[in-house]
Formats: structure tokens, C-alpha cells, sequence
């Protein structure tokens, strides 16, 4: 059984069918058609609902952390103990919402099929923001896509519902709903399931190894923004899967002197500031990585464990020197990154085993950091090519390399022959020169429709002049920008 809040009604479902997405069950089994079906792969935006889980705020008081997800790729177990909020939701009282307000008096809509996504992505906006900011805007809305509108209109509303934060009816109730969420937060596993499907839903570690080693044919779903588009793309059926995103010691970010460990079913937003303060390239890339949608639910660790090629954070962890936490039952074993990926979607996952945690090292003196992902657009787009150089440079020698690229290869890999080409020696044009030759032996790329692997090989070569030119002159401010 899993329990959570639609909007403030009580919902208790025993069985359903666990591959149900959220967009489904709305639209079907509660009657609330307005969250909309545009693509079913999280690119539209048509989907989105708000989803609220009970969190703290700086101060240690309880809080509603209310967050944009894409309904159509998130599964109905995932809801469990939180509180699920539609764009039905928003009217009270026969008013229009004040962030509905503000789309019709900007002229936000046209056809309107895309205007329940940006009505709740702006709700989600004006919960978390203190004052209008277009930046903070058009990160809200640039997994929201409108085909007839424009975005002007749109942005203009995101700003008068900032400027217009001034309470409504889930602020009025917000103790009422804590104490509600309190007394439905999940004590011991559930499950989910209908005939011969079923999605578990364990809250400790523990348990999480105990289910899989007695299911060793689960799928564990995290923010499912991968595993997902395999019901909804592929038609296929998961019949067993196991969710990991309530096990709070893998959503937690412990900070050490000389590390980061990062819980693999961390939420990537949550990631960011921890990412950021010490690699600001990292943080640079998480805001290009997909759409804020997907970032709240999308994970570290199902970044890693869904082991593409053209996965971002892999090659800028690879090129961190970066470990992973995998365990099987009570047992765990550490493994470089760069050791996880043995062929094409093969890693050195054995059964029944997980990611636990990932291991992050902080800088090191006289090491420098940088990482560019190219991709046809800045937003919400894959990789053609993602780079990241890591060297330290001492008294004008390059003393350690770890270059690591994503989209070169069938996994994300160390270029092995570049690193050999600096390693020792000055760090000036002609080794670089050298490297930048090198990076042909180290990769063959394929070519498919992001690009052709010419301009993948030109592409990545060019990165690494980038990278030094930046390092020569840093006052240049190119990084992760770079798209085609
Ligand atoms: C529209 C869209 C845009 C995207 N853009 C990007 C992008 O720009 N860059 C990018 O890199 N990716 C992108 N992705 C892919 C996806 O969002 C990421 O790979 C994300 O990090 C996956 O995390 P998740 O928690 O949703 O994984 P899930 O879908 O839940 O799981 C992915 C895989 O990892 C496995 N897994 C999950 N957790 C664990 C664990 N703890 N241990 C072992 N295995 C595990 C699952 O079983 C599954 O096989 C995009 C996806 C979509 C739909
Ligand atoms: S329907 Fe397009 S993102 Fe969900
Ligand atoms: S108003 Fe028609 S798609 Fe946006």
C-alpha cells in the first residue's frame, strides 16, 4: 500500500499497476484532465505537477519543499508519503491563482495546450523565489516548451507572480498539511502492485539490500527520467522494481575535508550547491543538464547507473578521480568511476548490487578544473560531446593529468594517450599540440544524428585548446557555453 496527499485528499492505493505514470493516474483515475500529454518523454513540459515533501529550512523549522517534475515520467509509488499538487489545485474559492492571473493578464496563452505545464512550473517558481529574477525564470521555464504564444508574454508573467508572492491557500494551510505529511511518512517498506507487477518501496539501506538480493531481477528506479522512457517509449513492461528515492541515507550530501559523498539517489538540484562551491564548471553543466523538471527528480546516481555514453556527470566525475560506493547486501566495495564502465551499457555492477554513494575529492592545490559539454541546444539538450580536463601544473609542468570525455566512445572514458602526451612536460602550445593529436588514437567515434564523427573528434580537440587558452588568459569566460 502507498499513501500520499492529492493536494490536501488522503489517497490509498493498494493496487495499481506500478508502470502507471503520474500524468495516467491523474488524467484517468482521478478525473483531472488538465495536466496534458505532449511528448510522454519529459522534453514539453505539457505535464507538469508540483510535487511537496516535508523538508527544513535553514533555521531547522519544518517546511514543504514544493518542486516541478514531469508527470509522465515519474511513477505513481514515487508519490509515497509526499504530497502531489495539479494544476486543478490551483483555483481557490472560484480565484484564479495568482500565477494563472498573471499568465492571462500577459497574454501567456494562446491554444493553451502548454499552459497547465507553465502554470504549475511557475508556481513552483513563486514558491521558491524571494523576488522576480529572470534568470532564476527562464531556468524555471526552459523545460516548457509553446508552439504559438512566444516566450516574451510568458517570462512577463513569471515576473508579476514573483512580485505578486503574496500567500495563498497553500501558504494558509502549510502547518496543516506538515502535520498531515507527518502523520502519513513512511514507517516500514510498501509496495505497490497489481497481477504479477510490483514496485517496493524500502526507507533504509538495509532494507533496500535485503529486497534486491531476494529480487535480484528488479529494476531500481530512482528519479526515473531514464527508466521510465522505457514504458513510455518502448512499451515495454518493469515488472519488478524496487524505488530508491526514499532511502534517506542515499539522499543526503555529507561534506569532508577532502571529499564530497554524495548519496546516489540525491536529487541532481540538490547536488548543485555542493558541486558548485568547489567546481563552478560542474555547477555549470547541472544547469544545462536537461530542464529543472528533470534535474528534481533525475539523480547522481541514475546518471552512473544508467551508464550511457553520453551520460554528462560521468566524465567530469571520471576526470575528478571520482569513486563510487557500490553494496550488496552488508557488503561494500569502492571501484574508481572510471572502472564502472566496462563496454556499452556493461559496468561492473554485479547482481544485486547498487550504487551507494559517490565519492567526490575536493581540489587540490594547483589543479585546475574545467569542463564543456557541446550539444545542438543550450537547453534541455544531450550531449554531442562532453570534455573535462583536471591538471595540476606545477612550476609551468603538467605533474598530474585526467582528461575524460563522454560521447567519444561506447562509455565515458579517460583519454589515456592525451594524459601521456602532458604528463611531465611543459605546459605550453607544442605539448598541447601533441595532446591534441593524441586525442585521435585515444577515440574512434561513431557518428549519429547529434553529430558525425568528424565533428565529434574536431570538437573534442578544439575543447582542449579551449582549455588552455583559458588557462593562459582566465579572464575568459567561455566555459561550459559552448554549444553548437
Ligand atoms: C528530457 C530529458 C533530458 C535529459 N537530459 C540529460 C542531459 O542533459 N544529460 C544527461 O546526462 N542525461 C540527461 N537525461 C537522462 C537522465 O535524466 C539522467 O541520466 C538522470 O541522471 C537519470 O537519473 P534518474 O534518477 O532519473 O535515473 P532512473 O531513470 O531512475 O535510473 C536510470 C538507470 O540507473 C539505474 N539506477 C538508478 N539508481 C541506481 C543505483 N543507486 N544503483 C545502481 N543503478 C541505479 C536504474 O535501474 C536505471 O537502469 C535526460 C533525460 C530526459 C528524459
Ligand atoms: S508530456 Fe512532454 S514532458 Fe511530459
Ligand atoms: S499556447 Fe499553444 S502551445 Fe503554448
Amino acid at each position: 500500500m502507498i499513501q500520499f496527499l492529492l493536494n490536501q485528499t488522503l489517497r490509498t492505493e493498494h493496487a495499481l499497476d506500478p508502470n502507471l505514470t503520474v500524468l495516467e493516474y491523474l488524467r484517468s483515475q482521478c478525473a483531472k484532465p488538465g495536466t496534458k500529454e505532449g511528448c510522454a518523454s519529459g522534453d514539453c513540459g505539457a505535464c507538469t505537477v508540483v510535487v511537496g515533501e516535508l523538508g527544513q529550512d535553514e533555521n531547522g523549522r519544518d517546511r514543504i519543499r514544493y518542486r516541478s517534475l514531469n508527470s509522465c515520467l515519474t511513477f505513481v509509488a514515487s508519490l509515497h508519503g509526499k504530497q502531489l499538487i495539479s494544476v486543478e489545485d490551483l483555483k481557490h474559492q472560484g480565484k484564479l491563482h495568482s500565477v494563472q492571473q498573471a499568465m492571462v493578464e500577459c497574454h501567456g496563452s494562446q491554444c493553451g495546450f502548454c499552459t497547465p505545464g507553465f502554470v504549475m512550473s511557475l508556481f513552483a517558481l513563486q514558491k521558491n523565489s524571494d523576488a522576480p529574477d529572470l534568470h532564476k525564470a527562464q531556468e524555471a521555464l526552459a523545460g516548457n516548451l509553446c508552439r504559438c504564444t512566444g516566450y516574451r508574454p510568458i517570462l512577463a508573467a513569471a515576473e508579476q507572480a514573483c512580485c505578486q508572492r503574496g500567500g495563498d491557500q497553500f501558504d494558509a494551510r502549510e502547518s496543516e498539511t506538515i502535520a498531515r505529511l507527518k502523520a502519513i511518512a513512511p514507517q516500514e517498506i510498501a509496495e505497490l502492485n497489481s497481477g504479477d507487477k510490483r514496485c517496493m518501496v524500502p526507507l533504509t539501506i538495509a532494507d533496500l539490500a535485503d529486497l534486491y538480493s531476494s529480487h535480484p531481477e528488479a529494476r531500481l528506479l530512482a528519479g526515473g527520467t531514464d527508466l521510465a522512457l522505457e514504458v513510455t517509449q518502448f512499451h515495454r513492461a518493469l515488472p519488478v522494481m524496487i524505488y530508491v528515492g526514499n532511502v534517506s541515507e542515499m539522499k543526503r550530501i555529507e561534506r569532508f575535508d577532502d571529499r564530497l559523498e554524495i548519496g546516489a539517489a540525491t536529487p541532481l538540484t540538490d547536488c548543485y550547491d555542493a558541486l558548485n562551491e568547489h567546481y563552478p564548471d560542474f555547477g555549470e553543466l547541472l544547469h544545462r543538464f536537461a530542464s529543472l523538471q528533470i534535474r528534481n527528480q533525475g539523480t547522481l546516481g541514475g546518471n552512473i547507473g544508467n551508464a550511457s555514453p553520453i551520460g554528462d556527470s560521468p566524465p567530469l566525475l571520471i576526470a575528478l578521480g571520482a569513486q563510487i560506493v557500490l553494496r550488496q547486501g552488508n557488503q561494500t566495495r569502492t571501484l574508481a568511476l572510471e572502472d564502472y564502465f566496462i563496454d556499452y551499457r556493461i559496468t561492473a555492477r554485479q547482481e544485486s548490487e547498487f550504487i551507494e554513494k559517490i565519492i567526490v575529492p575536493l581540489p587540490q592545490a594547483n589543479t585546475r578544473f574545467r569542463a564543456y559539454k557541446v550539444s545542438k541546444r543550450l537547453d534541455d539538450d544531450i550531449s554531442a560531446v562532453c570534455a573535462a580536463f583536471n591538471l595540476r601544473i606545477e612550476n609551468g609542468i603538467v605533474t598530474d593529468a585526467r582528461v575524460a570525455f563522454g560521447g567519444m566512445a561506447a562509455i565515458p572514458k579517460r583519454a589515456k594517450a592525451c594524459e601521456t602526451a602532458l604528463l611531465g612536460n611543459a605546459w605550453n602550445q607544442a605539448s598541447v599540440d601533441r595532446a591534441v593529436a593524441a586525442l585521435a588514437e585515444d577515440f574512434t567515434p561513431l557518428s549519429d544524428f547529434r553529430a558525425s564523427k568528424e565533428y565529434r573528434l574536431l570538437s573534442a580537440q578544439n575543447l582542449l585548446r579551449k582549455y588552455f587558452i583559458e588557462l593562459q588568459t582566465p579572464h575568459i569566460e567561455t566555459r561550459v557555453t559552448a554549444y553548437v
